[in-house]
Order: C-alpha cells, then structure tokens, then sequence
C-alpha cells in the first residue's frame, strides 16, 4: 500500500508567516517555454514570522532565478524542490521578492495552472493551481493587489486578459510581439488569479448598475461560436439585476468578463473579473442545447457572477471553509433560477439532485460535514456536500430566521467582513447578531456528516380534538464520527382537513411552532395540536424544509389524497413519489423472489389526477410522472441491492402505468404538438418536458404505435430539446430501433464536440449486455478524447454514473473496466480520474457478489505505485 502525506486538520490552522500585499506578475508567453517574473511585496506577520525564514510552496514549479531586494540570490541563500522554495534570512520589515519561473503550458494535461486548450493559453488556479505557475504563499487568507502583464506573439495570441481593469497595450516595437497590462485594485487571494490569452471571438454587451456605474461585459468563445453565447449574456445581466435587487449587491469593476474554454476539470471558476468557464455551461442555442442546458447556462452564469461578492469580496480563511461560499452561492444560484423560472419545479430539480448526489455521498464511505475537519487533498472536497448540501444549510437558516432576519444577516455579514478571509463561525455571527437568535445547536449541520432520520408517527384523537405528532430524529454514524447529537431542524408543515384545505389549530404544546414553522430540537418531541376539527393528513417537510429522510406512517389512501389536494406542490409531487417508491421497493424484492410484482392503483389514480389537473403547470406534472430511477431505488433499499432486479421492478411499473393510463397518454400527447417557433423560456421548456415525458411513458408500454411516434418525433424536432428526448427514449428503452437513430443524430452533429457528448452519453446509458463492449470501442473514436473532461464524463461517467445494470454487470466486467481507465488517466489527470472513481461510492450496499467484485477492482487500484494524491485519497476512502 502507498504512504499518503500528513493529513491537513482544521484544528491546525495558523495565520500565515508572512503576507503578501501586492503582486507584479509578467508573463513573456510561449506554448512550450513560457518565462514569468513575479514581484511580490512581502512583510512579515509579526506575531507569526518564524525568525526570517520563508517558505513558499510550488508543484512541480521550474525555478530560474531568484532576487531579493533587487539583488539576485546565490544558489546558496535558498533551496528549491519543485514543491518548495525556502529562503533564509529574509529581512523583518517589508521586502521584494522577485521569482522567476519556466512553465510548459502544453505538456499541462492536469488542467491546473498555466495550461493550453484549442490552442489558448488559459488558466485554473482554484484550489491549489496558483503555485503551478510561481512560487506563494497559495493559500486563501493571503490578499495581496495584482497587476498583470501579459506579452505574446501578436499572431498567436492576439487577445490578452488578465483580473481587473484594463491598462496600457500596445505592439513592442521590432518584434512580431504585443502586450497587455491589466491591474485589480480588489485584494484577492492567489486562487482567485486568471490570465487568458489566445485567439478568441467575442460578443460584447453593458449594464449600468444601481449606482449608475456603466460596467463593460464580454464573452470570449471560439472563433464561429459567437452566436451560440448570447443567451449567456442574457443571463449575466438578469443576474447582475437580481444580485442588486435581492441582495443589494452591486458590481465593482469596470469590466466583466467570460471566457468558455473546452478543456476544464469543473464546471466554471469565478477569478475576479475574469470567470473561465467550461464552455458547455456558456453555449447555447435552439439546434444544439436542449432546455436543460438552458437552465444550465443560466445557472452557471449566475453562480459564478454571485461569487463576486460570496466568494471574492468575503473570501475563505481556509480550504474547509470552502462551504461559507460555496454553499451560500449555490443557495444564491438557486433562488435566482426560483425567480427566473418556477419555484416549485425548480425546488423539485434541486431535491431530487441532493438526494441523487448527496444523500448517496453522506450514507456511504466518503461521507463528510459540510465543514470538513480533515483532509489529504482538497480538490476531493468539491463534493455534493459542501456545494448542494451547504445551501441547504443556509435555506433552513433562512427558514428558521425568516426573509427579514436572514436579509438582516447577510447584510450585517457583507458589511462587516467586506475584504476579509472568513470563517463560518463568523458568517453565522453576523446572523446571531443582526436577529438575536441563538445559532449554536443549528452550527451542528456544519459539523455533524450524515442525513438525519426522522420518523413521524401522527395520531388523532376525536372526542379530545388533539392531534399529537410525535417525532424522532437520528443521524447515522460516518467515517470518523460514531455519535452525534440532536440537530436544530425546520419542519415546514400543514394539518390537511376532509376538504383539502389546512386544518385550523388553537393550542401547541411540544415544540415551537412560528407560523407553519416547527422547530425540531429534540431526539424525540411530541407536539400536541388542540382544536383539531377532524381527522387531518400530516404534510411535513413542505418544500423539503430540510435535508433529512423522513419515514411516515401513512396509508396510500391519504398519500392519494395528499396528491390531489395539498396546498404545497413539492409535497404533491412527494406523495406521489412515496407511493410509487413504495411500490418499487416492494416490486423489487418481488422480482428478486421470482414472483410478479404487482402495482398500487393508488398510484395510478393519483398520476391520472396530475396529468388531467389543468391548472399544474405542465413542467411539474412532467416532473410527478417521472418516476424514482433505479439509483434512487437502490439507495432507499440500501443494502443487498440487485441491480437487475430493481430495473425489472422499474420497467413493470412503468409499464403497468402506461396501461393504466391507456389512450390519454396518447391523447394528451397530441394536444402537445406543434408549439410553433422555438422559445427557451420555462413555459415553454414545460410544455416541451411534459410532451417528452409523455412519449417515454408511451413507450414503456412497447407499443408499435408508441416507437413510432418516437421516431418521428426524432425525425421531425426542430430544436435540440425534442430530438434528444425521442433519441434518449428510444436508448433507455434499448430499442432495436435505437442505433440508426444513433448514428444519424451522430453524423448531423461529427463537427460540435459538445453534441457529440449527449450521443456518447447515450450510447454509454443503454441497458444492454453489448454496452460495455460498444464503450471499449468508442474510447477509440475520433469524436472521443481522453485529454477533454467533458468527453471522459460523457463516455465513461454516464456508464458509471448512470447505468445501474450495466456498470454493476454481475460478472464485475464493468468494475474492472473502470479500475483500468481511472489509473489509465490517473496519469494524466488526476482531478477527474478521482472523480471517476467515486462511482464506487455505494459499493457496500451491492449485493454479495457484486460486493465482492466491486472491492477486487478497488483493491487492485490501490494496491498501483504511484497514484496521484487524487485517487490514493479517493480510493483509501472509499475501501475503509
Ligand atoms: N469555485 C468553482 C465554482 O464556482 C469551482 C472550481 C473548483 N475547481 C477545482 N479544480 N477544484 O464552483
Ligand atoms: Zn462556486
């Protein structure tokens, strides 16, 4: 087994040596030899500085020169390793230091740092990039004032940006070379740096802000792809609006600017002033993005612009505050799509991705709290938890303060830690103070990893008109914490009477109740409603209140009622996926027994009620007739899973609902048709989702009427969202008929690599023994390519992350084939090769012998020399 290096704990945390007050960077660019010199203005942090000795950190950093004051150092003044540059003896008051380096951006296949894509030169530095480029303190509560001049051959590089506002340029005289100087008066820590320089199309736009400020804004694309970037643009200034409106947030520079690129390891990065983006979250346009690539867009673009302020101008002290802006950006990101779109369906998308991504991440090996307190490598720790489980944090903070309390909060937070490295002790202060609520029990969901249990039991008693509710709350034991204490949890709640409507209460007794608010604080409390008219359904959790499992003890006939009548749709939406979970986890051990499952008519009834109820909008009743996928199933069972036999279980309820809904599918599907001229807003993607929803129940059924109506809905889309729906229907169903359908949506598309993702995601999603074998055989064609992350995602991701059946094959052929292509690429890019591997991260809830094959493939990667930090941290973890 490999030695890991020294874990880094919270509990360690130390203000740095020494500071950094402004940085010069000057980079002369060159595709194999680019020389930088950087100046930085140090000063010893007096308390701190350990008597003269500085260290400063690199990763496989090329050293060429150092100087101190002006004057160059003597090899024996300092020691350099590609990881660290300490010098001796520095002076106690302010000092220059200026560090010249070598980087090769094209031999940079780890896509951190200076690196090359489509023959631009462009940069990552979050988390630990910046030392890739020069030698630092890379760490985030050092803020230093950068200014950056960047020099290249005109022809190669003819566009040249840099953070902040634009400064001198101009041609150098004698050469065939030009340069640019770009200052950012924002202090900023070394992994908010960006430089980007190459040959780029552009579309340019502006916006005043509220103090009447004219900002700038630019989005750099590849050459011909301008055209593709306006619905991004779009979304930039509805998000600058919005960040004034909600939140009183204005921007600060002069510019602001985009760049998509096609090599990226994540989704985007906010560099102030400068965000870099996968282009895959930039471009969109009718012919070749479907509606969710739209929201997408929006989403991306509104993240990263929020970050400007939750972020950049409040920065983390440290790596395991990543969630003080992550979390709160991704709830910023969040409630702007609310206001763009709908609440309830886009309330609906965000719980089923955390309980998709994240309820499966904190009940197995990798599970850690949002605010983590160790770690071996940072960049595993952009996970799920700290990202979509960290705004839920600040959602219930929100829930529990109020809209006035919390907007009190965030103001008092952005007014006081304006330019400073934070805390989320600090960040909860700032709510305690501005609304005088106690905070401390609530800090827990910062510390305490694991989805919390809560098991509601309701009783009603007629004579005395009380309705006592009782519930109990746990969490599970994770990785490093056995015990846990009881949390602060919302439960947003209603008491539905006989008419559908809320039941009046008059007394409470048990917990606090504010509003339709409950505080749960308890192990267990028993509420007592007094008043209570009549017998009412409990709806708890209304919106998904907060990120727990509740278990309730409810018939299928109030569960049925519950759909037809609560005020609150994502509780609509609810009841009818407990009912159908029901019947999967019941049909699922049916299959495994070899009986025939057998399905609920509750459950049919209650989608018939949905899909007839004109006044649901139409992107929700799509979303209550998607049922569980066969990886939600899985996780509700838990342990002992049998792939097949939940997928058998899924394909015979769908099939039994498509029956049972007979002819008004069929019906209700023409009356879709023809929505006239393409349109990406949410009322239309709605209408385009429900019609697609629709065509997959059809088909469920096998009908040769429904595969025909399929391919010709295929045939005759006229935008990307229908022609993609029809094809992956036709792929999820395995039909024969799919890979005709498959190769002409391939020819259409040979030329637009972010096209040919969805098809090697679909040819990779097919429930089909031949599968894997067609998977080994697309790793060789020209569309794919192992340097881009966007193509290993699509190929392989989607296999491991999607394909339940055939990624868990019994013969463990799909263990091993992703144990060879992670240290495959492990070599050349160990972010998303580590990445890759936490499909892994259910292994112990297979059943015996997939078990057993899942920790053969897992053992055999750990037991490789030379893993990169990455995968050794994933893996160790994973088989703990
Ligand atoms: N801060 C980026 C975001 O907005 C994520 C960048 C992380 N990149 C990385 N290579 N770890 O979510
Ligand atoms: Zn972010």
């Amino acid at each position: 087994m490999k030695t890991a290096t020294a874990p880094i704990r919270l509990r360690d945390y130390r203000a740095p040596a020494f500071t950094i007050d402004t940085v010069l960077l000057d980079f002369k660019l060159d595709p194999v030899a680019t020389h930088l010199t950087a100046t930085l203005s140090i000063r010893p942090n007096s308390a701190e500085a350990v008597l003269g000795r500085l260290e400063l950190v690199g990763d496989e950093t090329v050293l060429k020169s150092v100087s101190l004051d002006g004057a160059l150092l003597a090899p024996g003044r300092y020691h350099a390793t590609p990881s660290l540059l300490v010098i001796e003896d520095v002076p106690d008051t302010v000092f220059t230091l200026t560090i010249e380096t070598i980087i090769d951006p094209s031999a940079n296949t780890k896509l951190m740092g200076l690196y090359r894509t489509s023959g631009n030169y462009c940069t990552q530095c979050e988390a630990e990039g910046f030392r890739r480029i020069t030698y630092f303190l890379d760490r985030p509560d050092v803020l230093a004032v950068y200014t950056t001049r960047i020099e290249a051959r005109k022809s190669e590089a003819p566009i040249l940006l840099a953070n902040g506002n634009p400064g001198e340029s101009g041609d150098i005289p004698g050469t065939d070379r030009h340069f640019a100087v770009w200052h950012d008066p924002f202090p900023k820590p070394s992994y908010l740096f960006a430089m980007v320089a190459g040959d780029l199309g552009v579309i340019t736009d502006s916006f005043t802000t509220m103090s009447g400020r004219e900002v700038e804004l630019r989005i750099y694309c590849e050459h011909g792809k301008e055209g593709r970037c306006t619905y991004a643009m779009d979304a930039l200034k509805r998000s600058m609006r919005w960040d004034e409106t909600a939140f009183g947030r204005e921007y600060d520079l002069d510019i602001f600017i985009i760049v998509a690129v096609s090599d990226f390891n994540m989704g985007a990065m906010e560099n102030k002033g400068l965000n870099v983006f996968n282009d895959k979250y930039v471009l969109a346009d009718p012919d070749t993005a479907t509606d969710a690539d739209y929201a997408n867009v929006e989403g991306v673009i509104a993240h990263e612009y929020f970050h400007n302020w939750t972020g950049n101008r409040i920065t983390c002290r440290d790596w395991f505050q990543l969630c003080l802006k992550e979390g709160l950006t991704v709830f910023r990101d969040q409630e702007f799509s609310s206001d763009m779109r709908s609440r309830p369906v886009k309330r609906i998308a965000d719980v089923r991705t955390l309980q998709a991504r994240q309820f499966p991440e904190d009940g197995g090996p990798l599970a850690h709290p949002v605010r983590p307190e160790i770690y071996h490598e940072i960049s595993n720790f952009y996970t799920p938890t700290v990202y979509e489980k960290g705004a839920e944090v600040v959602r219930m903070l929100k829930t529990i303060l109020g809209p006035d309390g919390f907007r009190a909060g965030m103001d008092l937070y952005f007014d006081r830690h304006d330019g400073d490295a934070a805390t989320i002790e600090d960040f909860l202060a700032a709510f305690a103070d501005a609304t005088g609520a106690d905070l401390e029990q609530f800090a827990l969901w910062y510390a305490q990893a694991g989805t919390p249990q809560i098991v509601a039991k309701g009783q009603y008693d007629a004579n005395a008109r009380v309705y006592k509710l009782t519930l109990a709350q746990s969490v599970p034991s994770t990785p490093g914490q056995l015990v846990k204490k009881p949390m602060h949890t919302p439960i947003r709640f209603g008491l539905i009477g006989p008419n559908g409507a809320d039941i009046a209460f008059d007394e409470v007794s048990g917990a606090r109740v504010e509003g339709d608010v409950l505080h749960l604080t308890e192990a267990s409390q028993t509420v007592v409603f007094g008043g209570v008219g009549a017998r009412p359904v409990p709806s708890l959790l209304r919106g998904f209140s907060a990120p727990v499992r509740l278990a309730i003890d409810i018939s299928a006939e109030d569960l049925l009622f519950q759909a037809r009548t609560d005020s609150d749709p994502f509780n609509r939406w609810q009841a009818v996926q407990t009912l159908a979970m029901r019947n999967l986890v019941t049909g699922s051990g049916d299959v495994a027994a070899g009986r025939s499952p057998t399905v609920e008519p509750a459950l049919v009834a209650a989608l018939e009620g949905i899909l007839s109820d004109e006044t649901l909008e139409p992107a929700f009743r799509a979303q209550t007739l998607q049922m569980p996928s066969e990886a939600d199933v899985a996780r509700e069972i838990g342990h002992d899973v049998d792939p097949d036999a939940i997928a058998a279980a899924r394909k015979r309820l769908r099939l039994a609902v498509c029956e049972g809904l007979g002819n008004t599918l069929f019906v209700r599907y023409g009356l879709l048709s023809g929505g006239g001229q393409f349109t990406p807003d949410a009322r239309s993607a709605g209408r385009r989702a429900l019609r697609n929803t629709l065509l997959d129940l059809m088909v469920a059924g096998g009908s040769r009427a429904a595969i025909t109506a399929a391919l010709d809905h295929f045939e005759t889309a006229d935008n990307m969202t229908d022609r993609l729906g029809a094809l992956s229907t036709l792929a999820h169903a395995a039909l024969p008929e799919r890979q005709r359908a498959l190769d002409a949506f391939h020819d259409r598309y040979r030329d637009d690599p972010l096209v040919l993702d969805k098809w090697l995601t679909l040819e990779a999603s097919v429930p089909a023994d031949e599968t894997l074998d067609r998977i080994k055989l697309l790793l060789h064609h020209p569309s794919f390519a192992i340097g881009n992350p966007n193509r290993v995602r699509a190929l392989v991701g989607s296999f491991a992350g999607a394909n339940q059946t055939q990624f868990n094959r019994p013969d463990g052929a799909g263990y091993d084939f992703l144990a060879d292509f992670v240290l495959d690429l492990d070599r050349r890019n160990p972010q998303t090769a580590a990445r890759l591997l936490v499909s892994f991260r259910s292994w112990r809830a297979l059943e015996a012998g997939r078990r057993a094959r899942a920790e053969n493939a897992l053992k055999r990667i750990a037991a490789r020399d030379g893993l990169s930090p990455d995968t050794l941290d994933i893996v160790t973890r994973t088989l703990a």
